[in-house]
């Protein structure tokens, strides 16, 4: 008897834990799909914020434009990936704040202060999809730390 019991309460374990793997397994999936889902929207929002801020300067495919022999004069390009892992060089601070060291120009970029740090996260989405596909989903928060620590 006592064994019997036993023998039954082992397989209504096994039945519940097998419930609730798949219940976990179902859960992750949905939060996999939107994450996807959420990465698809930041790029397109991400497209808007660019071709309302960036692209008359910078290209309608980020190639930069009006240089000059020696290619240093203008708008420097945004896809041609030399400017992008530069120590200290912060996309999302040149966005805020503007740039004026004139390293690569002769020109000024002005600030976006009134970007928020969504907009920007969505255009660096949008930006690194099209031209670098290997970085990383960029989120709100990841700017808001960035911003925390221009220079
Ligand atoms: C009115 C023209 C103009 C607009 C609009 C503009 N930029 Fe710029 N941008 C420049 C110029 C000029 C430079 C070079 C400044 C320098 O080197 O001092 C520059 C530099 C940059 C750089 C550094 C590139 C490098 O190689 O040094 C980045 C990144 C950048 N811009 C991103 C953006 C983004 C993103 C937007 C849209 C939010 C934007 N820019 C809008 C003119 C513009």
């Amino acid at each position: 008897m006592d064994y019997k019991e036993g023998d039954l309460g082992g397989r209504m374990r096994k039945f519940i834990l097998g419930g609730v793997a798949f219940l976990a397994l179902f859960a992750l999936g949905a939060v996999i799909v939107q994450i996807q889902q959420g990465n698809i929207n930041s790029r397109y929002d991400g497209q808007i914020v660019y071709e309302k801020n960036c692209q008359s300067c910078h290209g309608d495919n980020g190639q930069g434009g009006l240089a000059d022999e020696e290619g240093n004069l203008g708008f420097p390009a945004l896809n041609n990936g030399d400017w992008y892992n530069r120590p200290n060089f912060s996309v999302p601070c040149i966005v805020k704040h503007g740039k004026v060291n004139m390293q690569d120009s002769t020109l000024i970029m002005l600030g976006y202060p009134d970007l928020s740090a969504t907009d920007v996260a969505n255009l660096m989405n949008f930006m690194n999809e099209n031209w670098y596909p290997n970085e990383s989903l960029v989120t709100p928060l990841d700017i808001e730390t960035t911003w925390r620590n221009c220079k």
